[in-house]
């Protein structure tokens, strides 16, 4: 992960101002890459805990989540939406585009195409939530770049839920994670897609049981530079003249406050800002 950019940590108003959104705090994931490869935007993040897990649930709901969110950013002047959460990109990318034709948006999806690149094997796992692997979207990224490749998709139901708890390093953790990684230990894959924006909170771990060998792939690297097209004039943070300054990172919640407060001091390396979401979100 790239640490090079020095940033400060409020910026003019007027800076470009970029959403985020997971189910909780697995976009954070997301968030660290932005922050870091985009000095000059301004990151609001909305965490949907009071109406997690989204990779258990029907896609109804997770489109009804997510517009509702994507509606939330858009009316606190965010330019370009980033949904840091793969089951929601899945589920409802498609309607947002739709819905909000004049905001950008970068959804996350599982990295097979880079895995199919990086496997010598051509044996791959991909560990996901029920709900970005049984979606369509999901099938049809396999079938244009799954090419010859082997590639076992590992449901991982709960693990999210457990990492959304923050405690990890918990037994009940380790042993979900063991029984996930196991089937694919058998398979000797080699390449593991991390495709669920949760799960480079655990990557240690998920390494642990699948051995030094096999490569665990993340995608928040490139959603980062995804947006840094988009939003270019982030590259560099504004000097802020006479204009007035704003935090340049603020977390708003759906959930429980001191719950985000504390993960995202033990989980981010930078300060940011932590409030309840709109009462309408909650
Ligand atoms: N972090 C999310 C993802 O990337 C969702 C996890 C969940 O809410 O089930 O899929």
């Amino acid at each position: 992960m790239s640490r090079a950019v020095a940033a400060p940590d409020s910026l003019p108003e007027g800076a470009p101002r970029i959403g985020v959104f997971d189910s909780g705090v697995g976009g954070l994931s997301v968030l660290r890459e932005l922050h870091a490869q985009l000095p000059g935007a301004r990151l609001l993040y909305i965490a949907d805990a009071g109406h997690a897990p989204y990779g258990e649930r029907t896609d109804a709901h997770v489109i009804e989540r997510s517009e509702r969110i994507t509606n939330a950013l858009a009316a606190q002047g965010c330019r370009l939406v980033v949904v840091a959460c793969n089951t929601a990109t899945a589920a409802a990318a498609h309607v947002l585009r739709a819905r909000y034709p004049d905001i950008p948006l970068v959804g996350v999806e599982p990295a097979v195409k880079p895995a199919v690149r990086a496997s010598a094997s051509g044996r791959i796992g991909v560990m996901a939530t029920t709900g970005t692997l049984r979606s369509e979207k999901f099938q049809r990224l396999l079938q244009v770049h799954g090419g010859s490749a082997h590639i076992i998709s590992q449901p991982c139901p709960g693990l999210a839920r457990l990492i959304e708890q923050g405690d990890l390093h918990s037994p009940e953790l380790l042993a979900l994670i063991e029984s996930f990684c196991a089937p694919l230990r058998e398979e000797r894959v080699d390449t593991v897609v991390l495709g669920c924006t949760h799960y480079p909170f655990v990557r240690s771990a998920i390494q642990a049981a699948l051995g030094p060998q096999v490569e665990l792939l993340d995608t928040a690297p490139a959603i980062a530079r995804q947006a840094l097209r988009l939003v270019p004039e982030a590259a560099t943070a504004p000097s802020a003249g006479g204009e007035a300054l704003s935090p340049r990172v603020e977390l708003q919640t759906t959930g429980d406050l001191a719950h985000l407060r504390r993960l995202a001091a033990a989980w981010l390396d930078f300060p940011c800002t932590v409030s309840a979401a709109a009462p309408e979100l909650c």
